[in-house]
């Protein structure tokens, strides 16, 4: 518990996050980066980046609303100081995401309107299970359904969407990097804090698993779906890359994503994360629940 208290201290995030990785930055990035004139000037790719940044918005929103009430469930002040200072990244994260969803040109009194009816249903169901656990008072599984299953998720996506950015957006790489580093700290206290409490509570650990296998097949739908929407929209943004001289070969977990069809994107993110959870969740004592496969 001593490493804990220090490692998640809100002290320990100070240094670490406003004072380190975002120190001179805005919404994330270096001040006076702007969405690039491929996208601004394209109203499908701009529609298709709008698409993809309510996602992105929808999953920290959930996060908010998660984190948050798991504030007054923790049993120890460390955790509870924890889950604070992460309730204030997931708000950072909603409103960085929700920043960009301006600057692609969306009005400020549309923002929830254009998320309600954007984001992706299978997505909604998903945040819909992990909010269900936190309003139940179930500490242990909101915290395997946040901090193990939504954040495996949003880390890998992030991480791909970063590598198909890094060449093309720096504004939005920029943005993403930072919420990598708060997500990959998230993801941590997830496994330290719990396997501990599963030792002592083994009777939920049944039921714990049924939740992961349901937000897992939630997740390969939202994926599912995304991808296949993303055809056109991938095309025309490989076709700028390539215009403007980005690299052709870009290794993400051995795919060439620069190159590669959306089908095998969506193969090699579903594979990712999956084989996240299993690791992840067996440090923790759980064992990994293959979802059904959705239609
Ligand atoms: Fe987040
Ligand atoms: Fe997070």
């Amino acid at each position: 518990m001593a490493d804990f208290l220090s490692q998640y201290s809100i002290q320990r995030w100070l240094e670490m996050c406003p004072q380190g990785y975002l120190e001179d930055t805005v919404d994330g990035h270096e001040p006076g980066l702007q969405e690039p004139e491929e996208i601004m000037a394209d109203d499908d790719f701009r529609e298709a980046s709008i698409r993809l940044t309510v996602q992105l918005i929808a999953g920290e929103r959930a996060a908010l609303a998660a984190s948050s009430g798991l504030v007054n469930l923790a049993p120890d002040d460390p955790s509870k100081f924890f889950l604070a200072t992460q309730t204030l990244d997931e708000a950072r994260h909603v409103e960085i995401f929700t920043n960009r969803l301006i600057d692609l040109g969306v009005k400020k009194e549309d923002v929830n309107s254009t998320v309600a009816d954007m984001a992706n249903p299978n997505l909604v169901k998903f945040a819909e299970v992990l909010l269900g656990k936190v309003a139940d008072g179930d500490f242990i599984a909101g915290v395997v359904g946040q901090n193990i299953v939504l954040e495996g998720m949003a880390f890998s996506v992030f991480e791909l969407l970063k590598a198909t950015s890094d060449e093309v957006n720096p504004k939005f790489a920029q943005t993403l990097s930072g919420t990598i580093a708060d997500e990959r700290r998230h993801v941590g206290f997830g496994e330290n804090r719990i396997g501990g409490l599963i030792k002592q509570h083994p009777e939920k650990k049944a039921q714990i698993e049924k939740m992961q296998a349901e937000m897992s097949y939630h997740m390969l739908a939202t994926f599912a779906d995304t991808f296949s929407q993303g055809t056109d929209s991938m095309e025309r943004a490989r076709q700028l890359a390539a215009e403007s001289g980005a690299a052709s070969d870009v290794n993400w977990h051995g795919t060439n994503i620069a190159q590669a069809s959306t089908e095998e994107m969506e193969a090699v993110l579903a594979d990712t994360v999956l084989g996240e959870f299993k690791t992840r969740l067996g440090r923790i004592g759980l064992e990994y629940q293959s979802p059904k496969v959705p239609a």
